[in-house]
């Protein structure tokens, strides 16, 4: 789940599946505070990171989806170095939010498993902070993975991190700030599903709002994939190399691993 503490820093397919928003609800309110409860979250140093992945590949990327963007804090830093950067996000409050802190950032409203992009229009598509845990379908996620690897120019890269199984499972987003000095106040309860491979969490906030102290609650869902199925869809959706690493670094997923990264190049 997002405010964990970070560490270090062709459409022949079958339809997808319907997307399960609107409905569930997920970065509605809590779009109004995400970017206090990201105050701490080190995201030069994850741009770094992508540049340290793009390196890998020797690619020289410059036209960049920030995919899942948020308020846009990945999409506006790389945008500060120079790519051309647009931001897509399913939500209409982050992207209202994105459109409103990072007026340079063109942003659209766009489900990742139902993008309409151009073929061959991108050189990188990047989409940070375990957004593709929230694809709840492996069908979903496989179709993201289609659709990205067709708006790419050959070469082009997808970089994209995943909170692993072990971190969705171990109660790690069972967290809570019930500091009274808190500029938001939160407490999050994890629900481990064992069947269906999701963590539920049941969200609680409290912050100032221009109408005073308001409290509202979300429900997140993120679902569980293992490294070798999403490496297998890659290669599957058309990308001719895969490679995973253990979050920030360039070693291997380890077995403790709480997220890690996947590039795939076309
Ligand atoms: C944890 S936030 C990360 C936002 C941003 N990437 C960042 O690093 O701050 C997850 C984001 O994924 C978006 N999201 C969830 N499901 C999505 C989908 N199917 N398509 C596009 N965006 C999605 C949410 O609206 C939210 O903005």
């Amino acid at each position: 789940m997002w405010l964990r503490s970070p560490r270090r820093g062709g459409r022949t397919a079958p339809a997808p599946p319907e997307p399960t928003r609107p409905g569930r609800g997920e970065f509605g309110r809590v779009a109004e505070c995400y970017d206090v409860l990201m105050a701490r979250v080190p995201y030069r140093r994850w741009v770094d990171y992508v540049e340290q992945l793009v390196a890998t590949r020797k690619a020289q990327p410059r036209r960049v989806l920030d995919l899942a963007c948020g308020t846009g804090k990945v999409g506006s830093e790389m945008r500060r170095r120079g790519y051309v950067v647009v931001g897509a996000d399913l939500s209409e409050q982050m992207t209202r939010g994105c459109a409103r802190q990072q007026p340079a950032l063109p942003v659209a409203v766009m489900d990742a498993t139902r993008l309409g992009l151009r073929p061959q229009s991108l050189d990188l598509v990047v989409c940070l902070y375990d957004s593709l845990n929230y694809v709840l379908e492996p069908e979903g996620l496989r179709e993201c993975f289609r659709r990205v690897q067709e708006a790419l120019v050959p070469g082009g890269l997808l970089i994209f991190d995943l909170n692993t199984t072990r971190a969705l499972k171990v109660g790690l987003f069972t967290q809570r700030d019930l500091s009274p000095l808190a500029a938001v106040q939160y407490r999050w309860d994890a629900h481990w599903d064992e069947v269906a491979q999701t963590c539920r969490v049941d969200m609680w906030f409290r912050c100032r709002g221009p109408a005073g102290e308001e409290e509202f609650t979300e429900t997140h869902y993120e679902r569980a994939y293992e490294e070798a199925e999403v490496k297998e869809w890659l290669h599957e959706a058309g990308f001719a190399y895969v490679q995973s690493y253990d979050a920030y670094t360039l070693y291997p997923v380890g077995a403790m691993a709480e997220r890690m990264f996947l590039v795939g190049q076309r």
